[in-house]
């Protein structure tokens, strides 16, 4: 899981190049480097950020990496690029070679010697073969292409050469095209401050760019004709903004993100066959948004949901059922997710994927998309990507309800009035922004905390301690508040917080209870709910709007993430790229 540029054009190679990568940091974080076209090629690469970068090279084409490790621990000399014996070439990868171990050996066997304990590092003594045979660079790649297993994006230069050549399968990779130059990325908000013109690569293509053109090819050889796409996403919303973190500036953002999704969702046609079962499948905070969908499609369909971490999904023998199989993942690049729907659609599932990124790869192993619009999120800890997904749920549970009968015309426009409500109970939510940062300075001393919640608000009190865990590395666990009794009130004592979830619906008596339970072993209960009759019971309150029950996961998600992002922010934590985390893992 790395972030790999490419620049060829006639601005100072460098400049653009460090530009781009500290946009793709949330891809990696743990060492940067970037390889400059000159007299020569000249290298710079370090462990650590890319803020660490010189970037005092001359030189218009180049290519950028910033890493974060798999194969090889993060130093110096395993930080990208590489250049092999001769020098001559300099490669960027992100992905994994799955026979680097057979083809490291068989060129030492040939005499190369490597610098790193890197699998990508194959790759360049390969072009290093090819050339030395051919003495021609795309002829040395599409071989060196030949001979890799694994996913890869791959971009590379040639000494006294200003074209770049780039492959791409099962790792992202984005052509941006501009005006007498040309960019690639593992992701568009590298270069959106040069460009909104991009080219979604697929699996199975190379690119050949130079500051004056652009061909595709396949892995034959055979050029390929693309098609431009056009991103309504402006430079602006790749960058802070006067925000302190990207985390912060995306959590405001929730309210534009769920009406452009909600516009996106409008003028698309969802039209998804019944099946009488719905399996969800994700990770991490997609994981999540999946178990509200639950809750909710349960509820609005009747139908049985299930939801499987993609990880766990993949173990899953095959079993007699009829299923609608929807995989979330914002990126639409993580590893495991992608496995999960390879095998579901083998098994002969109709699937559909909810993705934020246009044409990421799990649009290319689906039956369907379901788009969010959320923008760009630079954040590792996804915030706006979720309430996005949310959305999508709900308005999928809307559009099925209708289609297959099952909810009334009435109910559906129900629902869908509502929903065309959230992004204003988003804003009031945000406007409690003041007392949760007092609360933080309550809470920002404690070593582990506890989130409880119901329903449809258990997902979200997961969603609460995942946000927490995250980015402030206090040890948080959610549990639906009735299995409290049932072994987590052992770790109860003086002073330990508990966020506690309280909506007016069916829960709202027993959550009372719960509070109660936990208030007699001295926990500080932070309440989450719009009842002021819960000040009576609590330590404190953060006073969500008045909504719905079926809605209110989205004000009290507003509350969890504005929690997690003060006290980490109090604990001097860095907020946007938690130690050990990426944004999207694309290993499995
Ligand atoms: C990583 C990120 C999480 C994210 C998860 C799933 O763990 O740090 O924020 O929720 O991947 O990502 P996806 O892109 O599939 O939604």
């Amino acid at each position: 899981m790395c972030g790999i540029v490419g620049y060829s054009g006639f601005r100072r190679a460098s400049e653009v190049i460090i530009e781009s990568l500290k946009r793709l940091e949330y891809r990696g974080y743990d060492s940067a480097g970037m390889a400059v076209i000159n007299h020569g090629i000249t290298v710079e690469k370090k462990r650590g950020y890319v803020s660490m970068l010189k970037g005092e090279m001359e030189g218009r084409t180049g290519i950028g990496h910033t890493r974060w490790a798999t194969h090889g621990e993060p130093s110096d000399k395993n930080a990208h690029p590489f250049t092999g014996c001769t020098g001559e070439f300099a490669i960027v990868h992100n992905g994994i070679i799955e026979n680097y171990m057979e083809l490291r050996k068989d060129l030492v066997k040939k005499g190369h010697k490597y610098a790193s304990d890197t699998d990508s590092e194959v790759i360049v003594h390969l072009l290093e073969e090819g050339y030395a045979e051919h003495k021609d660079f795309k002829k040395a790649f599409f071989e060196m292409i030949g001979r890799l297993r694994g996913s890869f994006a791959i971009v590379a230069v040639h000494r006294g050469e200003n074209r770049i050549m780039a492959v791409k399968k099962e790792s992202p990779l984005i052509v941006g095209i501009g005006e007498e130059e040309n960019f690639l990325a593992s992701d568009i908000p590298a270069f959106l401050s040069y460009t909104n013109r991009v080219v979604i690569m697929e699996d199975g293509e190379v690119c050949e760019l130079d500051p004056d053109g652009i061909s595709f090819y396949d892995f034959q050889g055979n050029e390929r004709k693309k098609k431009t796409e056009y991103v309504d996403w402006t430079p602006e919303s790749a960058e802070k903004s006067g925000y302190e973190h990207f985390m912060l500036k995306e959590i405001f953002e929730q309210p534009l993100a769920i009406e452009n999704t909600m516009h996106t969702l409008f003028s698309n046609d969802i039209d998804l066959p019944y099946y009488g079962r719905i399996t969800i499948v994700a990770c991490g905070t997609s994981y999540n948004a999946g178990i509200t969908g639950k809750y909710l499609l349960e509820k609005l369909l009747g139908i049985p949901v299930d939801v499987y971490y993609a990880s766990e999904y993949r173990l899953r023998p095959e079993v007699r059922e009829r299923s609608l199989v929807i995989f979330i993942t914002q990126s639409g690049e993580t590893a495991d997710t992608l496995v999960a729907a390879k095998i579901a659609r083998k098994r002969g599932y109709e699937t559909v994927g909810i993705t934020n990124i246009l044409g990421s790869s799990i649009t290319h192993h689906v039956d369907h998309v379901i788009y969010t619009s959320a923008g760009p999120e630079i954040g590792v800890a996804a915030t706006k990507t979720f309430t996005a997904q949310l959305a999508a749920l709900y308005y999928l549970g809307a559009a099925l309800g209708e289609k297959y009968g099952i909810l009334s015309q009435m109910k559906c426009d129900e629902i869908i009035d509502e929903f065309r409500r959230v992004p204003r109970l988003i804003e009031k939510s945000l406007d409690y922004e003041g007392t949760i940062k007092k609360i933080a300075q309550k809470i920002m001393n404690s070593e582990n905390m506890f989130y409880l919640g119901r329903g449809m608000n258990y997902p979200i009190a997961m969603e609460g301690a995942l946000k927490m865990k995250e980015i402030s590395y206090i040890h948080a666990e959610a549990y639906p508040a009735g299995e409290l009794k049932h072994g987590p009130l052992a770790l109860l004592k003086e002073g330990v917080p508990v966020v506690a979830i309280v909506t007016r619906d069916e829960t709202y008596d027993k959550m009372l209870s719960n509070i109660r339970e936990v208030s007699a072993r001295g926990a500080t209960v932070i309440a989450i709910s719009p009842e002021t009759e819960i000040e009576n019971y609590v330590d404190y309150r953060i006073p969500v709007p008045k909504n719905s029950a079926m809605f209110s996961p989205f004000g009290n998600t507003v509350a969890v993430q504005l929690l997690a992002y003060h006290t980490a922010k109090l604990r001097g934590c860095e907020i946007d790229k938690p130690r050990n985390l990426a944004k999207s893992v694309t290993v499995e």
